[in-house]
């Protein structure tokens, strides 16, 4: 068995966030942003009543409305966040309560940096392989307004915030491959340190130290060697021919150079890489189902299509997906 998506929603806040607004108290321009990101502008939550915890309630609400489901069938729910408003209960849990789920469902939260969604997706395509379970709700949220830190320009230019979610439900035909990879000890280019430290509290820079450190460079280079490399490999591995087997290449919204670098090393028609990274900036673990979202509300994506979903980010961790929509 495999969960298959057949329901998607997203939230993406009301708040726009231009390269323009970062010139008024950053010394950087739009011109700069663009040519080196790709981005234009990003959503800001209020931190009022767009917490990831709301915004990953009504991405929910609106994967469950677009899959047509009762709340109450869902098994299980996952949700990817790096950047939680509550540590107890798990977003999952509140999840749970808000859309009118019973019980009998299993809630857990998972923290992969920007790869959060394809890492619960694959968790949950462990319980559907299983046959524990036919129905989930897999989500990814970030707030990374609050982690950012305003007067680093290399890097708070690039984030923004958002839910995406999915709803999966069991197939007996195979519909999704993966690899997935980490590298530790290359995990100092991109650090938060947790806030909740005492004995750390009157250490000189602990407050700064738990907001984004990024090396951007080095997660430049990173992501621009290991992505193609692990999109070619999925493709060894299950074999599948890149040209001829793929509608869509999903790639993680990090930065519209390192989708364009990956298109051309794989030799592959940049038109195959959709991108809204121009209208969100970096979402983290929400970019991969708010495209997917979109895709599907305007028409680009169908039932049957065959797509490579990629992400990569802290940790360091990189994976790849090969899935039937
Ligand atoms: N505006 C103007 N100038 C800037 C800005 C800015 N916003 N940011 C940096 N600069 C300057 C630098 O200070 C530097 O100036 P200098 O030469 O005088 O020292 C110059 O521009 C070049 O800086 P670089 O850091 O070398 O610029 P680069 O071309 O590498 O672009 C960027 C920086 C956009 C951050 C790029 O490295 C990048 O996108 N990296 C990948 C980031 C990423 O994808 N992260 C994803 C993971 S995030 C996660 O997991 C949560």
């Amino acid at each position: 068995m495999t969960g298959r998506i057949i329901g998607l929603g997203s939230y993406i806040p009301k708040k726009v966030l231009t390269n323009d607004d970062f010139a008024s108290f950053l010394n950087t321009s739009d011109e700069w942003i663009t040519e080196r990101t790709g981005i234009k502008e990003r959503r800001i939550s209020d931190h009022l009543n767009e917490k990831p915890s709301q915004m990953a309630i009504e991405a929910a609400k609106r994967a469950i409305e677009d899959a047509g489901i009762d709340p109450k069938e869902i098994e299980l729910i996952i949700t990817a966040s790096t950047t939680p408003d509550m540590v107890v209960p798990t977003l999952s849990c509140i999840v749970h309560e808000a859309v009118g789920v019973s019980e009998n469902c299993g809630c857990f939260d998972v923290n992969s940096a920007c790869p959060g969604f394809i890492a619960a997706f694959n968790a949950a395509q462990g319980f559907f392989e299983t046959g524990h379970i036919k129905l989930a709700l897999v989500i990814g949220v970030e707030c990374l307004s609050n982690f950012a830190n305003y007067s680093d320009r290399g890097t708070c230019i690039l984030f923004g915030d958002g839910a995406g979610a999915a709803i999966l439900r069991a197939e007996d035909i195979k519909r999704n491959e993966f690899i997935m990879r980490s590298s530790g000890a290359r995990s100092r280019c991109l650090r938060a340190e947790a806030a909740r430290q005492p004995d750390r509290w009157n250490e000189e820079g602990f407050r700064e130290s738990t907001q984004f450190y990024m090396n951007g460079k080095e997660v430049f280079k990173f992501a621009v060697t290991e992505v193609p490399q692990i999109i070619r490999d999925l493709a060894d591995k299950f074999s599948f021919d890149l040209e001829n087997d793929v509608d869509y290449f999903i790639l993680h919204q990090a930065n519209a150079r390192i989708i364009e670098a990956t298109a051309k090393k794989l030799g592959i028609d940049r038109a195959k890489f959709p991108m809204n990274i121009q209208s969100y900036g970096n979402t983290s673990s929400a970019s991969i189902p708010i495209l997917l979202d979109e895709m599907k509300r305007d028409g680009r994506l169908k039932p049957g299509m065959k797509l490579v979903l990629a992400s990569f980010g802290g940790g360091l961790t990189w994976d790849a997906n090969y899935i039937v929509y």
